[in-house]
């Protein structure tokens, strides 16, 4: 599928910044879902970043791209939610921006899960700047 031209070939500027420790817990349990539906062994954890402008367009574009919904595994007395996985590339290097079904966080954050660290890739600390494209998988 190709994505529209136009307002949404182009890249969004977002910054990186901490989260809540929590998505090397749940990229772990959600793993063998990227491994199935996605062909690669994500690194456990998600680089947070926050969109600094744009944000409507952003999850426009997004609601453009192809979406693959990956259903978490069955866990007695767990309640995990479907993550939905869009293709991107960040600073030219692949990534699958998440976006699970619950979630403490608003539109203006993506969460970025690649099959390496990406922030010793590039050398990333909060605060640092990152582009994000979408992409074509
Ligand atoms: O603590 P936080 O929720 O921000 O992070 P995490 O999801 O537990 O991921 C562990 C660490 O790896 C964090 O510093 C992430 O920013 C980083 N990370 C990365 O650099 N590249 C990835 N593909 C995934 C996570």
């Amino acid at each position: 599928m190709k994505l529209a031209g136009g307002e949404c070939s182009r890249s969004f500027t977002a910054e990186v910044f901490s989260g809540l420790g929590e998505g090397e817990f749940y990229v772990s349990i959600y793993a063998k879902g990227f491994r199935v539906k996605l062909g690669f062994t994500p690194y456990p954890g998600t680089l947070n970043t926050r969109l600094l402008r744009d944000v409507d367009l952003f999850n426009k574009c997004l609601g453009k791209s192809p979406r693959t919904v990956i259903e978490p595994p069955r866990i007695e007395g767990a309640r995990l939610a479907p993550v939905e996985a869009y293709p991107a590339f960040m600073n030219g290097y692949p990534v699958w921006i998440v976006r699970p079904q619950i979630t403490v966080y608003k539109r203006d954050v993506a969460e970025l899960v690649a099959d390496a660290r990406l922030r010793d890739l590039f050398g990333l600390k909060d605060g640092d700047r990152v582009e994000i494209e979408l992409r074509d998988p």
